[in-house]
């Protein structure tokens, strides 16, 4: 089975509308405001796509998200059945801030393929395709890097590290730092953080460091059809955590992760940028009455081992649809 290409369209579309609803929102310092339009839209649009879809990973359990609650099924209830991770509104603050770096971002598998992953954070590391056992979360930052710095045939002072700028990082940085590593430093965001390392263009070349576990499924999607490497651990460091980690069937708390167990098969991965992020404008308003936007496509397929990678730009001419 693949995912036909017609989909991608549809959810292109789906994050589009996302996007678009947070824009009145951008820079207005109301994180939430934001955040539920950019729900409510997704969840609308979502609605009208021909499949079965059901939300693997969403905005939290019923009970706290009335909209896009994992478990959500969402669609026609005709055609494919579908597994769908969102995130709306990936960088609140950027949003609220009208910061560079706000998405609106979705990832689609087929029935049963994409992992549901658990709201807790996890440890991440992504770097562009590199050979079995090269690159390891149980290995130091000098082991990593300077494994990565051999394979490109450079040395770790030519290297750039991407990493979340939080305490929690602070030794993770020193080694870098004394490693002669770049360091480039994000305040939030971690999903586009991860795809720098996709392409020469941004400059990065190794993402690591804590962020959320739900961020790294949907960066993972993208990195598996860009031909990268990644792998993530959870973190389980309290018994609320542990014990919906059980409920989830996951029984290996500190297992790793790699793509290949994170999403299988054929996916979908669209992010659209509301404010200026990666090389994509953000939503922009023409002339007080059509919209634009930018958005990273990936499409992984397996029949014709097709993969398409592109950034769509697309105008809406109806400023309320
Ligand atoms: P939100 O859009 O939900 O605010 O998440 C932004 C983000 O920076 C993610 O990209 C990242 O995975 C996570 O927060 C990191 O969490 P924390 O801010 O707690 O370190």
């Amino acid at each position: 089975m693949t995912i036909d290409k017609k989909y991608i369209d549809q959810f292109i579309n789906v994050t589009s509308k996302a996007a678009i609803a947070t824009y009145h929102f951008v820079g207005k310092k109301d994180k939430i405001a934001s955040d539920k339009s950019a729900v409510d839209a997704m969840r609308d649009e979502l609605n009208k796509i021909d499949m079965t879809g059901e939300i693997v990973i969403g905005e939290g359990t019923l009970d706290e998200a009335p909209m896009l609650f994992t478990g959500e099924i969402l669609g026609l209830k005709e055609g494919p059945k579908f597994d769908i991770a969102v995130d709306p509104l990936e960088g609140t603050n950027f949003a609220a801030n009208n910061l560079p770096g706000a998405l609106s971002v979705i990832a689609v598998s087929e029935k049963g393929n994409l992992f549901k992953a658990p709201e807790t954070y996890m440890h991440k590391i992504a770097t562009t395709k590199v050979e079995k056992g090269l690159i390891d979360l149980d290995y130091s930052i000098k082991k990593n890097i300077e494994n990565l710095a051999d394979f490109k045939n450079t040395n770790p002072s030519n290297l750039t590290a991407c990493i979340l700028d939080r305490p929690r990082h602070k030794k993770i940085i020193h080694d870098l730092l004394n490693l002669n590593v770049k360091i480039k430093l994000i305040t939030d965001g971690d999903v586009a953080g991860a795809l720098l390392v996709t392409n020469p263009i941004y400059n990065v070349d190794i993402y690591l460091g804590i962020g959320g576990g739900p961020e790294g499924v949907l960066a993972a999607a993208a990195l598996d059809a860009h031909n990268c490497y990644f792998q993530g651990k959870f973190i389980f460091d309290n018994e609320k955590d542990i014990s919906d980690a059980k409920k989830m069937g996951i029984t290996e708390l500190d297992k790793k992760y790699e793509i290949y167990e994170i999403v299988k098969g054929d996916s979908i991965f669209c992010a659209t940028a509301i404010t200026d992020t990666m090389n994509m404008r953000g939503v922009a308003l023409q002339d007080n009455h059509y919209f634009t936007t930018e958005t990273l496509v990936t499409h992984k397929t397996s029949k014709n081992n097709h993969l398409s990678i592109e950034k769509r730009k697309i105008t809406f001419d109806n400023v309320k649809n």
